[in-house]
């Protein structure tokens, strides 16, 4: 189908890679189809309160080694459960989405690109379902996507966390200390698995695993009559102790995202450990440095692969779906398949097993591996 009108948005938390999509988009629209490139700004925000920007060729030059997006985005503004803050705190919830769809038609839209993680892509299907014809672009730091061998931005926080890594063992093995570091990834525990892994730390605990803190703490331990008396620990914000709670920071029925903040866990296991040994520990919580910066080649690549992509399957009029990076290809996913979904890393996952088979502490004590 001749596309004259695309609109692309990006929603949720940044990430680095989103502007190579944006640009990939952007060029391939106008290159190949000769299509005028709607971006809307603040994410779903920009689609319900019409706040747009023309993208062209000149306008997304040099953005490809950017990090954020030039969109702007929030993970505040689904258009479904339109969250507003009364003056008491309280959150009253309003259904806005006619106000989404009003303003893709006033805009003459083909086709509207959603670039997202979970919750912004089951938007985009829920919009496709009121008629907007929507591809999905999946992009989050977490990895945590079904349907989809990684998502952008995932690789380039493994780099940031497995660099952090790198420095604290250095000043860990000086001074003789325990080392915290803790990573993001919602629920899931791929950048803490992967960091680790890449960054050589002795214990990781990540939220699949619920850790036994004697088990951590005896790891130690033996490190330190080994003659290591110094552990490298990389531990995922929503990683628990067994019999513990994740840690909250802010509860989701307080927040305008509807969803809990998390972090704190790296604190509360460094008091833990002190509560069992003598040596000295500390916490570094690497927050949103992760999410920042240059986005990886890998990251500019798989970006631009499935924005590329995304243009072509809208031509081919194949709606409703996500372009799926399927090792070595670009595929299409149903978007229906993804809703509610989030992909957690498998008990069985050969990278536990990797893990553990060299030693790796991963918060218990695998039968072949003491
Ligand atoms: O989903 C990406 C992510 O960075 C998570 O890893 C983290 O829990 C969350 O977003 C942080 O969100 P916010 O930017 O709202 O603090």
């Amino acid at each position: 189908m001749k596309l004259r009108n695309v609109g692309i948005l990006t929603g949720g938390g940044d990430c680095p890679g989103l502007n190579a999509v944006i640009r990939a988009v952007t060029r391939a629209a106008i290159i190949e189809h000769g299509a005028k490139v709607i971006g809307i700004e603040g994410g779903f925000e920009g689609l319900i309160f019409r706040r747009t920007q023309e993208l062209t060729v000149r306008s997304t030059r040099d953005i490809l080694s950017l990090g954020g997006t030039i969109l702007g985005t929030t993970n505040k503004g689904n258009p479904f459960e339109w969250r507003e803050q009364n003056e008491d705190g309280s959150v009253t919830v309003h259904d806005l989405s006619f106000r989404a769809v009003e303003t893709f038609r006033e805009l003459q839209l083909d086709c509207l690109f959603v670039v997202g993680g979970e919750g912004t892509l089951e938007i985009g299907y829920k919009l496709q379902q009121k008629g907007i014809p929507v591809i999905g672009i999946p992009k989050t730091i977490d990895n945590d996507l079904d349907k989809t061998d990684y998502t952008f931005g995932f690789q380039t926080a493994v780099q940031v966390a497995c660099d952090a890594l790198d420095r604290l063992a250095t000043t860990g093995r000086s001074h003789h200390r325990v080392m915290i570091l803790e990573v993001m990834g919602r629920t899931a525990g791929w950048i803490a698995l992967e960091s680790g892994l890449a960054g050589g730390a002795h214990i990781i605990l990540i939220p699949e695993i619920p850790y036994d803190i004697e088990s951590v703490v005896n790891k130690i331990s033996l490190r330190t009559t080994g003659g290591s008396p110094y552990s490298i620990i990389v531990v995922a914000e929503g990683a628990k102790a067994i019999g513990g709670d994740v840690i909250v920071q802010e509860a989701a029925t307080n927040r305008l995202q509807g969803v809990p903040q998390l972090g704190g866990i790296g604190y509360h296991l460094a008091n833990q450990i002190k509560n069992h040994i003598d040596l000295e520990v500390r916490c570094t919580v690497l927050g949103h440095i992760q999410r920042g910066g240059t986005p990886t080649a890998f990251d500019r690549v798989l970006g631009t692969r499935l924005g590329s992509h995304a243009v072509q399957a809208a031509a081919e009029g194949r709606f409703g779906t996500m372009v799926s990076l399927r090792t070595p290809d670009i595929v299409l996913v149903p978007l229906k398949e993804l809703a509610g979904v989030v992909r957690h890393v498998p008990l069985d996952s050969q990278l536990i097993k990797c893990a553990e088979s060299i030693g790796i502490n991963m918060g218990r004590e695998p039968e072949n591996c003491r």
